[in-house]
């Protein structure tokens, strides 16, 4: 249906001769460049953003601040491996200071996946114990431990045998509740029931629980109130590091720097990538030094972990989240976008559930309220025509029924109303 112009075309069809087809399954589009929300293809067409890549592109797109930077990293140092530098101790220090209190020494790696794999092997070293817990629906990441820790049954299956230790309870998926039971007079009974579950199935070696503030690729699945910090309360009271994936949700996304503080969260490892560098590659694991000095010299390192070019790019991201105040900015903008978009669910019955924060909104879409039967087909089409259209949208969920709705921060009310709109053209069409 997408209507693609002649360089997209040709483009596509190197992609289809060159690439595997396990990298290409969004919406037939060649990127060309890109401004705050806002982006153009290889034929000039226009877009406005609701990708941010995917949830990198904080600080919008092609910010100048952060292109002089990485342009004058680039032109004075790239690489170092473990030797420090200036731009990765100010990051460092930075980090440091603009979490919580107890969190005081930071490891820089390239990607999440990486970040959230040293995570594991840093519970498993501290603890000398080897189980850890996830959540149904969750995702760290591709690499082989995070893999292992998905509670997604795609990113898993066919993989086996994966990391031994995992231990998977379900997460509080409210709309489509495992239990039946409504928030809030089930009082958190998933709590109990993941109690129950690692009580069964643990052979006695827990080292750590893993948890993602809300759940991204399940489908931007946000827990009810209080869970999380009743989660890290069950997480100490089982003597475990309680790990907080903040891969996604963090610098600003949710209209606060870290999603931790909608609930005073105190993790013993915090980790950080995704919007961190808005583009540059980098990713952080935040933790305490009682925690981290279980591992010896040189025990924890990476080739490109911290390296200058992105560390001075993750230095210009704080700087510009600051400037322009872009954590409000989230908050605000955020809270009128999802106005806009619980106006639509009042108006379309094939969307069941808006929901979110700050700037990052799931819409799940399905056939009939009453059975919440998901609509994957429907999401696709609604994904097609809204790109035709000019709104860069994608889908995702544990059912491929979800809208995925996480601009860059830097979106202003005139583009919400803008591309509000194509969806509302688009929904209207598909009734
Ligand atoms: C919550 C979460 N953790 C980890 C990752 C993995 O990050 P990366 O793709 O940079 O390896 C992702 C990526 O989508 C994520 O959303």
């Amino acid at each position: 249906m997408t209507t693609s112009g002649p360089k997209t075309q040709e483009l596509l069809e190197a992609s289809r001769k060159y690439e595997p087809d396990c990298m290409n399954w969004q919406a037939p589009v060649v990127w060309d460049h890109a401004a705050g929300a806002e982006i153009w293809d290889v034929d000039g067409k226009h877009y406005i953003d609701w990708t941010s890549g995917v949830l990198v592109a904080n600080v919008g797109h092609a910010h100048p601040l952060l292109a002089q930077a990485l342009a004058g990293q680039a032109s004075r140092l790239l690489n170092t491996f473990d030797f420090p530098t200036p731009e990765r101790l100010r990051l460092a220090e930075r980090i440091v200071k603009a979490t919580p209190a107890h969190l005081d020494k930071v490891v820089f790696l390239t990607t999440g996946s990486e970040a959230m794999d040293a995570s594991m092997r840093l519970a498993k070293r501290y603890t000398g114990k080897y189980e850890i817990v996830s959540f149904w629906g969750g995702f760290h990441g591709r690499t082989f431990g995070p893999m292992s820790l998905s509670g997604i049954p795609k990113i898993r299956r066919s993989y086996g045998p994966l990391v031994p230790g995992t231990i998977l309870a379900p997460y509080p998926y409210c709309y489509r509740c495992p239990f039946d039971r409504a928030h809030p007079g089930c009082d958190l009974f998933c709590l109990k029931f993941l109690d129950e579950t690692v009580r069964v199935q643990s052979s006695g070696s827990l080292a750590a629980v893993m948890v993602e503030p809300y759940q991204g690729t399940a489908g931007f699945v946000f827990p009810p109130p209080g869970y999380l910090k009743g989660l890290e309360a069950w997480a100490k009271a089982q003597g475990i590091l309680f790990i907080l994936d903040e891969v996604q949700s963090s610098f600003g996304r949710t209209g606060k720097m870290w999603a931790l503080e909608h609930e005073g969260l105190e993790p013993d490892v915090l980790v950080l990538g995704k919007g961190i560098g808005s583009g540059a590659p980098v990713a952080a694991l935040v933790t305490r030094s009682s925690i981290i000095s279980c591992l010896e010299r040189g025990e924890m390192s990476s080739t490109l972990g911290g390296n200058p070019l992105s560390s001075a790019g993750a230095l210009a991201v704080f700087d510009i989240i600051e400037k322009e105040g872009l954590v409000g900015k989230a908050a605000k903008n955020g809270a009128y976008l999802k106005a806009k978009l619980l106006a639509l669910k009042d108006k379309y019955k094939r969307i069941g559930d808006v929901r979110g924060l700050g700037l990052v909104y799931g819409i799940e879409l399905v056939l009939d309220r009453a059975t919440k039967a998901p609509a994957p087909d429907l999401a696709r089409d609604v994904v097609l025509r809204c790109v035709d259209r000019g709104l860069m949208v994608g889908k995702l969920g544990l059912h491929g029924n979800v809208i995925r709705v996480a601009p860059p921060l830097v979106i202003t009310p005139g583009l919400i109303d803008r591309s509000v709109g194509i969806l509302d053209e688009v929904l209207a069409e598909s009734r």
